[in-house]
């Protein structure tokens, strides 16, 4: 068992001289087959070389994730990506120069010079370029070339602040690099290309009606990850794991306002009655017209940029006070409420009420 080391960043926002030190002998670790953990714009990633079959082994040994489930490679610059993968077809370039860098991935044909260790088995690699300097400082110290999953042991949610990291990775890697809280707060958007019609694998910030105004023409979603019951699996392999989920069971509440606030706070007086421990995860429109044991404000309803930046926080202080029961307002599936939808759904399991 490795012991972890703690890399405190003076302005992770704006990297100082000294951080930079600090970063160049991260990076240089990583080049020796070291792990470290980093911040990025949407959640800490695990990261080790990518090109290192050994690093990527020891990756899914550390999250313990099955070796099935292909890992992000991370660049710093476009000129780096034509080394690992194909980047031929046009709507590359058109989507590279609409999001990156920034919370979009994709995925491409890839190289030789990929190890299949990396790539899950597959003939496609994920490519990713992070906008978060921490991260791009990093990626260019360690050669060039970062395979990083979220920082999360496997079915835990995403970690979103580096005392999460700790939490899951403590013991199990190298270096954390300590950003603070990252600003989006859910994974990457992610756009497969290696299809003659360009397909989201997994809803991110970057939505939809974005990625088609890039590309000049509508985008379609993965229908397994819309409806679990389509019969599919997912193209992302993982997206099919149940991932996200807190130890308590959680469950949607759908419908009309008057009604859902009925039903929760129904659903706490039952919980009660029956003697387990129940949280709400509210928007701040219904903060102050409920009650239960653990009561979480998300953010406001028209916030969505607030509600996705809060969720997996919210989602592991359950864990932490033990909850038993959780019940969620809904949210909208348009926009990044889809991503957010996403998440929560998996979270739960799918478990959804309509009042
Ligand atoms: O925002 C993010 O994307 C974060 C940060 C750290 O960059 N990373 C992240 O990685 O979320 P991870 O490993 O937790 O999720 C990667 C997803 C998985 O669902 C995986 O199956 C899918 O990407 N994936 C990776 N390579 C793929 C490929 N070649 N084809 C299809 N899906 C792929
Ligand atoms: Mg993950």
């Amino acid at each position: 068992m490795p012991e972890t080391e703690i890399i405190q960043l003076d302005n992770p926002g704006n990297p100082t001289p000294g951080d930079r030190e600090k970063l160049r002998a991260a990076g240089a670790r990583i080049r020796e087959g070291a792990l470290a953990a980093f911040p990025t714009e949407t959640v800490y990633g695990l990261g080790g070389d990518a090109l290192n079959p050994e690093s990527s082994r020891r990756i899914y040994a550390a999250k313990g994730r099955p070796s099935d489930n292909p890992l992000i490679v991370h660049v710093c610059s476009l000129e780096a990506i034509d080394r690992i993968a194909d980047t031929s077809d046009p709507n590359f370039a058109k989507l590279a120069d609409a999001f990156w860098p920034g919370p979009m991935t994709l995925i491409l044909p890839k190289k030789e010079i990929v190890p299949r260790e990396t790539t899950g088995g597959l003939e496609t690699v994920a490519v990713r370029m992070p906008s978060d300097p921490v991260a791009a400082l990093l990626i260019e110290y360690a050669g060039g070339y970062i395979a990083a999953p979220s920082a999360n042991l496997s079915g835990r949610p995403s970690p979103t602040d580096a005392e999460h990291v700790i939490q899951d990775l403590g013991g199990r890697v190298e270096l954390i690099i300590d950003g603070g809280e990252n600003p989006i707060g859910l994974e990457s958007t992610i756009v497969d290309l290696t299809v003659p019609d360009p397909v989201i694998l997994r809803p991110g910030y970057i939505t939809d009606k974005m990625l088609a105004e890039a590309l000049g023409r509508p985008v379609e979603t993965d229908r397994a990850i819309l409806d679990p019951d389509s019969g599919k699996a997912p193209k992302a392999p993982g997206m099919k794991y149940r991932h996200y989920a807190p130890k308590g069971e959680l469950t949607i509440v759908e419908g009309e306002e008057s009604a859902v606030l009925a039903y929760l706070r129904e659903a706490v007086q039952k919980a009660h009655g029956s003697g387990r421990k129940v949280g709400l995860i509210v928007t701040a429109e219904h903060a102050q017209a409920l009650k239960a044991d653990v009561l979480r404000c998300i953010g406001s309803r028209n916030r969505e940029d607030e509600i996705a930046h809060n969720l997996y926080r919210i989602l592991r202080e359950f864990d932490d006070e033990q909850v038993e029961v959780i019940y969620s307002e809904g949210f909208a599936d348009t926009g990044l409420g889809q991503a957010i939808m996403n998440r929560l759904l998996k979270a739960a399991g799918h478990r959804v009420v309509r009042v």
